[in-house]
């Protein structure tokens, strides 16, 4: 009672404050009282799934509501008609015979096919014939389709080969990523990638770069990896190669040979000044 009686006495010694209060809490409530919105659920179809248009904030005293293809109303590409008081149900030109419409406006396609794909009007009137429309989209995607993975040579050598893998899929709208021994491939300076990250080039290769690749195409409903390939990365000595080249395995015999004769000089100088002394 204490809590709820001070901010009347506040308000009239500012009722400026109280104003602009009122003012900021109509405007902050309006849109989330009266816009008719249309939601696809899922918001990313799959193909042969069921989808639903979901309609919120469908007006309380509507007579008659509309659905058409597309993104205005037009009696061609009317899906379906809805009254109200009688809960009659007439399909029209767009019917598919896939939709179910429910007393709420809501509409339901069952086995959505990519043609399903695109805008979709509802048009409701209420009893002083006011008419409110509202525009959705619903997305179909196809499940995407094993890839097959294919190297230019799957046997090659360290220092001296490239490498060029190619993920080898015919899907639309999808993404390609690469994977290195299960895990997501770490790239590194030596490879590259093309534009569509269909083709993973290794420039040169490494005998770290052995091991099984993979690549994984995806779209917002599906993704699926192609078979394991085994890149296997072979060593010829004759290549140089940073750490043990021919050069530096000489240079250890030489000093080895440099440290012996030091040693044998050495003796053989101490043995002369005692045999002398
Ligand atoms: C409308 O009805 C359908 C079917 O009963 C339901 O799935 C959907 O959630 C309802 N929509 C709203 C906004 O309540
Ligand atoms: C693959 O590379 C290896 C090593 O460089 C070579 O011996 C072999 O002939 C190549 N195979 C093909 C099919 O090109």
């Amino acid at each position: 009672m204490e809590s709820s009686s001070s901010p009347a006495h506040r308000g009239c010694i500012f009722p400026q404050g109280l104003l602009l209060t009122a003012s900021l809490l109509i405007f902050w409530s309006l849109p989330t009282t009266a816009q008719l919105t249309i939601e696809s659920v899922p918001p990313n179809a799959a193909e042969g799934k069921d989808v639903l248009l979901r309609v919120h904030n469908l007006p309380g005293d509507v007579l008659v509501f509309f659905w058409y293809k597309g993104e205005r109303v037009n009696s061609n590409l009317q899906i379906v008609s809805y009254i109200a008081h009688t809960q009659a149900i007439n399909r029209g030109p767009a019917s598919s015979n896939r939709e179910t419409i429910y007393p709420n406006g809501s509409l339901l396609f069952q086995k959505v096919t990519l043609q399903d794909t695109g805008y979709y009007t509802l048009e409701a009137i209420d009893k002083n014939f006011q008419n409110k429309q509202v525009t959705g989209y619903l997305r179909v995607y196809q499940s995407v389709r094993k890839p097959a993975l294919r190297a230019s040579n799957a046997t090659v050598t360290e220092h001296k080969d490239t490498v060029v893998l190619t993920c080898l899929t015919n899907g639309i709208g999808i993404s390609i990523r690469w994977l290195f021994k299960n895990q997501i491939l770490s790239h590194k300076d030596r490879m590259k990638l093309s534009q569509d990250n269909s083709v993973l080039t290794i420039d040169p290769v490494r005998r770290e770069d052995a091991g099984g690749y993979q690549c994984e195409v995806f779209n917002p409903v599906s993704s699926i990896k192609s078979d394991p390939l085994e890149l296997d990365v072979q060593y010829d000595p004759t290549l140089s190669s940073p750490g043990f080249s021919d050069g530096a395995i000489a240079g250890v015999v030489i000093g080895i040979l440099a440290g012996i004769a030091l040693i044998a000089a050495l003796v053989c100088f101490l043995y002369i000044r005692k045999t002398r002394g």
